[in-house]
């Protein structure tokens, strides 16, 4: 059998990690023949709760579930982890400032990057889910310098799987059906979701979704907002923010960059800029990529249109923003 895989998962007793750790111990995340050792952070308060979490997941008798280590000291959480995914981080409370949310989860960033850069391996790689993800990955990064820069991403996965829904709604297709569709940038409402390369496969038969959907009013309108609004549309409705389909997109995002993308099929992951698409290195932004050998690469040379550049800057200036005001925080 192969060595065990350490996976650390943070903020594990929240709602997020309630869908995601059964998923990480069933198989679906490494495939059947990885067996996973569970490394579990939570705030100490929390730890009662986690202790019920842990009890859970050994009553369901997974056979991949080697081991699970449960504790509130980023140091012990870390140790040897071969995967990060970070999901912890501190709530939006009501009335609360921008600059205070920054400055909360930059601490709380900042304190797992010098963990990780510590103690993890040196080849761990590092998905960010906690809110604002992408600005928060640029932190743990950034604390981490003895971590390749590139094994540091954050999700856009979900917003990814939202677009290719809705897109399959729009044609009344599968989503099997529905093929690259891209996120650009940040992971809120100013991200773009991009249909222009896309393209379905219906009866056999390829066809761009333009033409699919032939109505341009809706793809550059009411599509759009609708992927960048269906968290707060799920806020709204469930009273808590979306938690099964984020645990789903979290497993397709280590899945493919472990496993590898099919020939031909773009994912979305928000990864370190590299002056791809004219985007200036420096943040966290989502591109489109394709992955093979545990590699991420970033799709070159797709054409971009004037009104999909406007949106691409847009979205890279919000970030860029947001950087500054989280390094301003840590000063
Ligand atoms: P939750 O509030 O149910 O759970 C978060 C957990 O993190 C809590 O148990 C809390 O105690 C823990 N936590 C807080 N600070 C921590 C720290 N320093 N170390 C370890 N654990 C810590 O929240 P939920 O619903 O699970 O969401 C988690 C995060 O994921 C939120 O920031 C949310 O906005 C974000 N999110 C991101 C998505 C994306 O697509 N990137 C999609 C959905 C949610």
């Amino acid at each position: 059998r192969k060595e065990a895989v350490r996976v650390v998962v943070t903020g594990a007793a929240g709602q997020i990690s309630y869908s995601l750790l059964p998923l990480i111990a069933n198989g679906a995340m490494f495939g059947p023949d990885q067996d996973v050792i569970l490394h579990l952070l939570e705030v100490e308060f929390v730890l009662p709760a986690l202790q019920g979490v842990v009890m859970e997941l050994e009553d369901g008798s997974y056979p991949l579930l080697k081991d699970i280590v449960a504790t509130s000291d980023a140091n012990v959480a870390f140790k040897d982890a071969d995967f990060a995914i970070l999901v912890g981080a501190f709530p939006r409370k009501d009335g609360m400032e921008r600059a205070d949310l920054l400055s909360k989860n930059a601490g709380i960033f900042k304190v797992q990057g010098q963990a990780l850069d510590k103690v993890a391996k040196k080849s761990v790689k590092v998905l960010v889910v906690g809110n604002p993800a992408n600005t928060n990955c640029l932190l743990a990064q950034h604390f981490a310098p003895s971590i390749p820069k590139e094994n540091f991403t954050a999700l856009t996965r979900l917003d990814h799987n939202r677009a290719k829904g809705q897109v399959a709604k729009k044609l009344g297709v599968s989503v099997r059906d529905v093929h690259n569709v891209i996120i650009w940038g940040n992971h809120s409402s100013t991200q773009y979701p991009d249909t222009t390369v896309g393209h379905v496969v219906v009866n056999g038969e390829k066809k761009s979704i333009r033409d699919a959907v032939n109505d341009n009013k809706y793809l550059e309108g009411d599509f759009i907002s609708t992927v960048q609004k269906r968290g707060a549309a799920i806020i709204a409705a469930r009273k808590f923010s979306s938690a099964m389909s984020a645990a789903n997109a979290i497993v397709d995002h280590i899945r493919d960059w472990v496993l590898g993308t099919p020939e031909g099929e773009y994912v979305s992951m928000a990864v370190p800029s590299d002056g791809s698409y004219d985007i200036p290195e420096g943040v966290i932004y989502s591109y489109p990529v394709t992955c093979k050998n545990g590699k991420y690469t970033i799709v070159q040379g797709l054409t971009v249109s004037e009104f999909s550049r406007g949106k691409m800057v847009a979205t890279y200036e919000e970030l860029a923003d947001e950087k500054k005001a989280a390094l301003e925080q840590l000063q």
